[in-house]
């Protein structure tokens, strides 16, 4: 059986299967099958998708995005990756802070019309959104949670960008005490852009 999965795909380094052996588990309980290298980021998936804002001088950028995790306590330290041919690549190139908005499932369709390049200076403007400057980083008004963090570091990886910033303010609803409690929030997780319906959220549980 496992011979099946074994010669249907090419290897991670693009040869035969017969190469790709060395990656297969001795066992057939789960059947598996390669992953192409190009969609591993997918594995990932569902994620919480964060709303990562940026300005400079007359334009405002904003998009949905899951590559963005904290990589450091101390200092707090927040990483975001953002692919190079990006409109807000190119902003937060520029800009000396950005932000990061979390928000609530019932606010998808912020998500929503924010994933599609911007027409004009002002992204959340043309959607309709509304934000507000705080210390040079555009906040949304209906995030559940936000931080500002001013830009530290830019690492080229790939086809994306690491913008590495150091958390300067974070603020967050009611529902957060140190951690989550969930009463109010819902959180939005992305699962792919295939689906009809790409968010969830998670059942309640006591
Ligand atoms: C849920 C979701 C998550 C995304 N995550 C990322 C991400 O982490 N990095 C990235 O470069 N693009 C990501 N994208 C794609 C951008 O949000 C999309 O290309 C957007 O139109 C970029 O906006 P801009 O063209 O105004 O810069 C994601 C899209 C969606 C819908």
């Amino acid at each position: 059986m496992l011979d099946k999965y074994l010669t249907q795909e090419t290897c991670l380094l693009g040869e035969k299967c017969e190469a790709n052996k060395s990656l297969h588990l001795n066992s057939a309980k789960i059947p598996r099958l390669a992953v192409s290298r190009e969609f591993v980021y997918r594995l990932f998936y569902p994620q919480i998708p964060i709303v990562l804002t940026a300005r400079s001088g007359k334009s405002t950028a904003a998009m949905p995005a899951v590559s963005c995790m904290s990589v450091s306590n101390d200092p707090p330290l927040l990483a975001v990756a953002v692919d190079k041919s990006l409109k807000t690549n190119r902003v937060l190139k520029k800009a000396t802070n950005f932000g990061v908005n979390w928000i609530d499932f019932r606010k998808r369709r912020i998500a929503d019309s924010l994933s599609l390049p911007s027409k004009t200076n002002d992204k959340l403007k043309q959607a309709g959104i509304p934000y507000i400057d705080l210390l040079n980083a555009p906040i949304l008004e209906d995030s559940m949670a936000y931080v500002i963090c001013k830009k530290t570091q830019e690492l080229n990886l790939g086809d994306h960008t690491l913008f590495v910033g150091e958390v300067i303010g974070a603020m967050a609803s009611t529902d957060f005490d140190e951690y989550w409690k969930y009463s109010e929030y819902r959180p939005l997780l992305y699962r792919g852009s295939p689906f009809r319906a790409p968010y969830l959220t998670v059942a309640r549980s006591g």
